[in-house]
């Protein structure tokens, strides 16, 4: 498959779950990997968007389905898995790109000490917890592949420079713990895990502002391109590891000011 930026590796017939597939860098790997002969199931609680997106995928030739997953449900993540098994028999890569600023998505930005619990609780479950749970639920299907499978967590640069966002801060640095255990968890039986840790991106025109030591963010696919290499067998020595692709903003201390 070719991409801007030149060849990017096959995928034929391996099962990937993503997680947060309705917008932005979700939505874009699950094209990148079905156009590279992945199978796809792509999850999201917009269910519109990602049954739009794997109508997409299949009008042009690939394979994907759609799930209504809610990643602050275990259940909801259970049935996704689940539904991944029986279509396509079996699930490689785990890509958990739900997540996001709970004081964007409640449009409420009260300052730390006076959120209302259910925003920092919904800040916790849906970018530490939700990849938690979806961990757990394909670790059995991984288990039974002779050659294991990959599981990727998405960070933040904000849990590297620290935030005011205390709960979405604290929730991206506990995927690197998660990824951390998840790896030797996982390494009897071939499941490597991997953190990748984003600056700004341009998913939102917003992010471009943000100073970075390059003087720019990244596009999104210098992102997704990345997770497909870390999922691919070029990575296949990499595990339980944290990679940041920040344009320098995590030393770029000196540029905040
Ligand atoms: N864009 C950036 O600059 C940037 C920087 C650092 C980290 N990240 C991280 O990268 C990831 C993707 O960011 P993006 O900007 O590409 O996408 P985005 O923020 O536009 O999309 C996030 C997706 O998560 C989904 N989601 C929210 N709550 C959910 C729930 N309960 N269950 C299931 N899905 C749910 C949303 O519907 C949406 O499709 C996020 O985890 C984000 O925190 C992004």
């Amino acid at each position: 498959m070719q991409s801007k930026r030149g060849k990017i590796m096959e995928f034929k017939d391996k099962r990937v779950i993503v997680s947060g597939a309705a917008l932005g860098m979700g939505n874009l790997i699950c094209r990148q990997f079905a156009a590279a002969g992945a199978l796809v199931t792509a999850c999201d609680i917009n269910f519109e968007a990602v049954e739009t997106l794997a109508q997409e995928i299949c009008a042009a030739g690939g394979s994907a389905i759609a799930v209504r997953t809610d990643v602050e449900d275990y259940d909801s993540i259970q049935a996704a898995v689940d539904a991944a098994v029986e279509e396509f028999g079996g699930v490689d890569y785990l890509i958990n790109f739900a997540g996001g600023a709970a004081t964007r998505t409640f449009q409420d930005f009260a300052p730390f000490w006076e959120r209302k619990p259910r925003l920092l609780e919904w800040g916790v479950n849906v970018n530490l917890r939700g990849a938690l749970y979806f961990s757990r639920a394909v670790f059995p299907e991984m288990m039974k592949n002779p050659g294991g499978g990959v599981i990727i967590g998405i960070g933040s640069i904000d849990s590297e420079t620290g935030t005011n966002n205390v709960e979405y801060g604290s929730s991206k640095a506990g995927i690197k713990g998660l990824i951390k255990a998840l790896a030797v968890t996982g390494a009897p039986y071939n499941i490597r895990a991997v953190c990748v840790i984003p600056g700004p991106v341009l998913t939102r025109a917003n992010m471009a502002t943000m100073p970075t030591l390059l003087g720019h963010a990244a596009e999104p696919d210098e992102l997704t391109e990345f997770v497909m290499y870390m999922c691919s067998d070029k990575a296949r020595s990499i595990t339980g590891s944290s990679h940041l692709v920040d344009s320098g903003r995590a030393c770029a201390v000196p540029l905040l000011k």
